[in-house]
C-alpha cells in the first residue's frame, strides 16, 4: 500500500512530547518528521535543539505544509482550542488527552464531521493498550455486554508497592510521581477522575453512548487503611482501582471505584504502572488486554501508532453510534459494597438495600451489602476521609 510523507505539529514537550520524539527517532521507516514543537515556557531547557521549538501556536495551526497536529498538553481548555482550530483548518489531529476529550467527545465528533478530517486518540485510554482501534475495528458489529478494567497507571502502581512491598500510600504516590506517571494534579489520578475519562471514552466506542463525565460516579484509593488492607489479605485478595462500564437490561451503566479481587481474577495480576482490559461479548465471552498504561515511551508509542495510521487514511468510523440501538446510561443498578467507617454517624445505612454482614471494634466498622450506584454516588457520606468504600466481586 502507498503511504504518504506527513509533516507533524506538535503541541507540549512534557513526559509524552519526549516519548514520542524517542520512539519516532528509533522507528526506522516511518514517514513522519517534526517540524514544529509548540511550547509554553521558552526559557526551560530542552534536551533537543532549539530551532524545533515555538511559543506561537498558530506558526503550526497555520502553516499549510504541517499536515498533522499532535496535541500532548496538560491544560483542558486549551488542548479543545487547538483541536477545534487545527480540524477547522483541516488538519489531521492525534490527542492524548484524555480529560479534555471525554468533556467533549460530542462536539469533537461532530468537528470530524462536519471538516471531514480524522481525529484520533488511542493513547488518551489506557495508553499503549491497543483498546480504541480493536473497539472501532474488531468489535464494530459485536454483542458487547461489557468493558472493564485497570485504566490507571498510577494508581496501580501505588497499590502494587502497598500490596506487594508494605510501602506506605505517600512513599508509593511519590514514587509514580517520580516516575512521570502522575498526572500534574495526583488527585486526578487516586480519586479516579483520570480512569473516569477513559471510561467515558472507551464506553463511547463499545456501545455508542455518549456521557458526560460527570454522570458517571468515581471513588478513589486516597480512603484506603490498613484496615482495608487487612481486610483484603484475609480474603486472598487484593485490592485494584477498576473502571466497569456494563449493558445490563438494555441500559448500560458505568463507574470507577476500588474493588476487592480475588487470584483467580486476570487483574489480580495486573502489576505497577500495566493496565488490564477485560472485555466481555455475547459470543466470544471473555477476552483481555493488557500492557503499560502510563510512561512516555509506552504513551508516546500509542501517539506514533495514531500518526502511523493516519498515514493509510485511518479514521474512526463510531460505528456503534450509527447503529441504532444505543443502550441509554443509567446509574440505577445494584452493587455489593464493603464500606467501612468509625461511628455510626459517619454512614447512612439505611440507604443499602440490604447488608449481609457486620463488624464493630472499637476502632473501626465496616457492613457489607447491597446499595444503588446513583445511592453511593449522592452521598455526602462518603466524603468523610474516615469513610472507605470497595466493591466485593461480582
Ligand atoms: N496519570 C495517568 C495514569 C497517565 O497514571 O494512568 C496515563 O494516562
Amino acid at each position: 500500500m502507498e503511504t504518504k510523507n506527513i509533516n507533524l505539529g506538535i503541541f507540549g514537550f512534557g513526559c509524552v512530547g519526549q516519548g514520542l520524539y524517542e520512539v519516532l527517532n528509533r522507528t526506522k521507516g516511518i514517514n513522519a518528521r517534526i517540524k514544529k514543537i509548540c511550547i509554553k515556557d521558552p526559557n526551560k531547557p530542552r534536551p533537543i535543539d532549539m530551532s524545533y521549538f515555538t511559543t506561537d501556536a498558530d506558526e503550526i495551526l497555520d502553516d499549510p505544509t504541517i499536515d498533522v497536529v499532535v496535541e500532548l498538553i496538560n491544560e483542558t481548555d486549551a488542548a479543545f482550542s487547538i483541536v477545534s482550530k487545527a480540524l477547522k483548518n483541516g488538519k489531521a489531529v492525534v490527542s492524548a488527552s484524555k480529560r479534555m476529550i471525554a468533556e467533549n467527545l460530542p462536539a469533537l465528533y461532530q468537528l470530524q464531521v462536519d471538516n471531514k478530517v480524522p481525529f484520533l486518540y488511542e493513547a488518551s485510554s489506557c495508553a499503549s493498550i491497543p483498546i480504541i482501534r480493536n473497539l472501532e475495528e474488531y468489535y464494530d458489529n459485536d454483542l458487547l455486554n461489557a468493558v472493564e478494567g485497570i485504566c490507571n497507571g498510577s494508581t496501580n502502581y501505588i497499590l502494587t508497592r502497598i500490596f506487594e512491598d508494605n510501602m506506605s500510600f505517600d512513599e508509593a504516590l511519590k514514587k509514580a510521581q517520580e516516575l512521570g506517571f502522575a498526572e500534574t494534579d495526583p488527585s486526578l489520578d487516586v480519586e479516579g477522575y483520570d480512569p473516569k475519562f477513559k471510561i467515558v471514552i472507551l464506553l463511547l466506542h463499545a456501545f455508542g453512548t455518549f456521557v458526560r463525565p460527570e454522570e458517571v460516579f468515581n471513588f478513589g484509593i486516597n480512603h484506603l487503611n490498613d484496615f482495608d488492607i487487612q481486610f483484603a489479605r484475609q480474603r486472598n485478595s487484593t485490592i485494584k482501582l477498576i473502571g466497569n462500564c456494563r449493558r445490563q437490561n438494555g441500559s448500560v451503566n458505568a463507574y470507577v471505584l476500588p474493588h476487592l479481587v480475588r487470584e483467580h481474577n486476570l487483574l489480580y495480576d495486573v502489576y505497577n504502572e500495566y493496565n488490564g482490559v477485560l472485555l466481555e461479548s455475547a459470543f466470544t465471552d471473555k477476552q483481555f488486554f493488557v500492557g503499560k498504561g502510563a510512561g512516555g515511551t509506552a504513551t508516546g508509542s500509542a501517539v506514533l501508532s495514531d500518526i502511523s495510521a493516519l498515514l493509510y487514511n485511518y479514521r474512526y468510523e463510531y460505528k456503534k453510534i450509527k447503529q441504532s440501538n444505543q443502550p441509554a446510561f443509567t446509574n440505577d443498578v445494584q452493587l455489593k459494597v464493603y464500606v467501612r467507617y468509625k461511628t455510626p454517624d459517619q454512614v447512612n445505612l439505611t440507604e443499602f438495600y440490604n447488608i449481609s454482614e457486620k463488624y464493630e471494634s472499637p476502632e473501626y466498622r465496616y457492613v457489607v451489602g447491597t446499595i444503588n450506584l446513583q445511592k453511593l454516588k449522592d452521598a455526602a457520606w462518603l466524603k468523610n476521609k474516615e469513610v472507605n468504600l470497595l466493591v466485593l466481586e461480582h
